[in-house]
């Protein structure tokens, strides 16, 4: 995610970019810039690496300002966070702010560069800008129309505006998949990621829907559908968040928002690397051969807290998909472990933030010992992937609550590409059930939209009900073990209830004792392989008088017989419903919290990035 922002009308407006980009900065934080058409007429621009208060400094040393502007925060998807790749990207009289991924910024690339145009960083936004100056110079179009046309040659994710030195006084927005918000003002106009940074400007907002492109003027609006250059109506809405609520989005916490852009950031960390028409994956992050894999003896997949449950589910994955049974390490103990490697070993290291001390240290004893290295992680440029031979990069944007939930899924859905790719690679899929798993990853987003639609109600009861309980089980089996151990994690981290995950057919064998009218147990039941098994489990517990919500499949009649509560998700292929049943798990952990009222986002204790031993 980035945060970009625009203005246009009659105030020099370098401080209310600036002013803008220090409430969006939680979108990302890995160089800023601004372009402002100045008092001269000339397109200037001024960007830094690093936080906004860099580009503040640059701005002091070298003042630039203006009536027509643009800004924006980085969080780095393509290219490193260097002051090169930080935007605005220019082309000619043209510069440009993005939000998202061009996926075929590949192909416009090699297009543009037929035609001349050179290109100084190694972003797909760069692509945009010398798109939009090749339709204006080389076909004379006129702004609107021109970003119009370079829009509709877009694959992707992107929310653009779009200033041109030969057009002082005008923007132009579009959006698909990436949020972008048109502020109307007295004699002035807006764009930007989201309301937060319009709030002290105007609180009256159109919220641009994907497809469509908007041309701003110190006095007018005007939008148009992209794909047919329609005029459309402009019906601003009064916003009434206060300035903190709309830096969540409108969500009471970044958590929950967090929890809310699962679709989207799952959507973003496949994107690009599906192919239904090839049945492929792409993942030329992920520089091994066929003959790399098979000359693999081990594997080993390592983190640290939630990233070890993403990498828990992964070894079924590879199990079933590739017919590779990783070991699956917390790095706090692999670490000081024996543990042999060698150059035949493949080492997987899963981090959101791509800094946590002891994986990274995990990770430098592999390589010492000669294995070779990928990552997961979330943070363009961070320690891990530096240290790594390649990355799969989750696109989650930055996650600010403490609770991992999105990076968590987006994990998963890492790990499912990389399963489908060894197994591919090692002959072990055939192409029907490659298509199979790829149509499965695709429907996810829908799916977790689909339960998020379905509203928070049972959760607020279960909160209700059991939020000055003192202990609670979470019990799953296969896959779904270690989304019992989410869930508890999840629980324990935010709410300071003591819980507990675990294999449900472990409970014969001693936690069984803990039940009682007092101890809640949250049991994972699907229409999986294991139900049946899981479905005796949960008679066990309640035939010991313990309190039960079940978590089973959407039509199962028989879910809510024995349990006090009933939450169901939809029927999903089993190798997606660990992803899908992080949703549950999320929300019974963030409400029975907020029900209690701990600090949501920053738990007690708890910091977002562990960079200490
Ligand atoms: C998860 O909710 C926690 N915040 C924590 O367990 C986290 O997953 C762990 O510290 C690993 O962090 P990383 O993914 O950034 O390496």
């Amino acid at each position: 995610m980035c945060g970009i922002i625009g203005y246009v009308g009659p105030d020099l407006c370098a401080d209310t970019l600036i002013g803008a980009l220090s409430k969006l900065e939680y979108r990302g934080y890995d160089s800023a810039g601004i372009a402002v058409i100045d008092e001269g007429g000339a397109l200037v621009t001024r960007r830094a690496e690093g936080k906004l208060g860099n580009l503040v400094k640059r701005l002091r040393e070298e003042p630039v300002d203006g009536r027509t502007g643009i800004g924006h925060t980085r969080w780095a998807t393509h290219g490193a966070p260097t002051e090169s790749n930080a935007h605005p990207h220019r082309s000619g009289s043209i510069a440009v702010i993005h939000n998202g991924i061009i996926e075929n910024h590949l192909e416009l690339k090699a297009e543009l560069r037929e035609h001349g145009h050179e290109f100084t960083s190694e972003t797909d936004t760069e692509v945009f800008a010398h798109l939009v100056d090749h339709y204006r110079t080389v076909r004379g179009l006129a702004l609107p129309e021109a970003v119009r046309q370079a829009v509709i040659r877009l694959h992707g994710a992107y929310a653009v505006v779009v200033v041109d030195a030969k057009t002082p006084g005008m923007l132009v927005g579009a959006r698909m998949a990436s949020p972008l918000v048109l502020g109307v003002g007295e004699g002035a106009n807006y764009l930007a990621s989201d309301a937060a940074a319009l709030l002290s400007h105007t609180r009256d907002m159109v919220f641009i829907e994907d497809g469509q492109v908007v041309t701003l003027t110190p006095g007018g609006v005007e939008l148009r559908d992209v794909a047919s250059g329609e005029l459309l109506p402009v019906a601003p809405v009064h916003v009434t968040w206060s300035p903190a609520m709309a830096e969540k989005g409108g969500y009471k916490h970044f958590m929950l928002k967090e929890i809310h852009e699962q679709p989207r950031a799952i959507g973003d960390t496949l994107r690009g690397r599906v192919s239904l028409e090839r049945n492929a994956v792409n993942l030329p992050e992920v520089p091994l051969t066929r003959d790399d894999l098979a000359s693999f003896r081990q594997i080993y997949v390592v983190a640290c807290g939630t990233s070890w449950h993403a990498g828990l589910v992964g070894r079924y994955l590879f199990e079933d998909l590739a017919g590779l049974s990783p070991h699956v390490e917390l790095a706090s103990e692999l670490r000081y472990r024996k543990a042999p490697m060698d150059e035949r070993t493949l080492f997987i290291a899963v981090s959101q933030s791509g800094e946590t001390a002891d994986t990274l240290a995990a990770l430098r004893d592999a390589k010492a010992k000669g294995a070779r290295c990928i990552a997961i992680c979330n943070v363009l440029g961070s320690s891990i992937p530096r240290e790594c031979e390649g990355t799969v990069y989750t696109h989650a944007g930055p996650e600010i609550g403490v609770a991992s939930t999105k990076a968590f899924t987006t994990q998963v859905a890492a790990l499912h590409l990389i399963a489908l790719h060894f197994g591919r690679l090692l002959g072990r899929l055939d192409d029907g059930a490659m298509a199979a798993e790829l149509a499965a990853l695709l429907h996810v987003p829908s799916v977790i939209e689909t339960l998020l639609l379905a509203g928070e109600a049972p959760y607020e009861e279960i909160a209700r009900a059991w939020h000055d309980r003192t202990s609670m089980l979470f019990l799953g089996r296969g896959s779904l073990f270690p989304m019992a151990l989410e869930g508890a994690l999840k629980l324990k981290e935010i709410s300071y209830i003591h819980a507990e995950g675990y294999a449900a057919g472990e409970m014969k064998h001693g936690p069984i004792a803990l039940i009682d009218e007092k101890t809640p147990t949250i049991i994972l039941n699907p229409r999986d392989g294991h139900y049946a098994k899981v479905r005796s489990n949960l008679s066990e517990v309640r035939a010991r008088s313990g309190p039960v919500c079940v978590v089973a499949t959407e039509g199962d009649a028989d879910a809510g017989d024995a349990a006090t509560f009933c939450l169901t998700v939809p029927d999903v292929p089993e190798h997606v419903l660990p992803l899908v049943m992080a949703v549950p798990m999320q929300l019974i952990a963030y409400h029975m919290a907020d029900f209690k009222g701990t600090d949501v986002d920053q738990p007690r204790n708890l910091a977002k990035s562990v960079t200490v031993e």
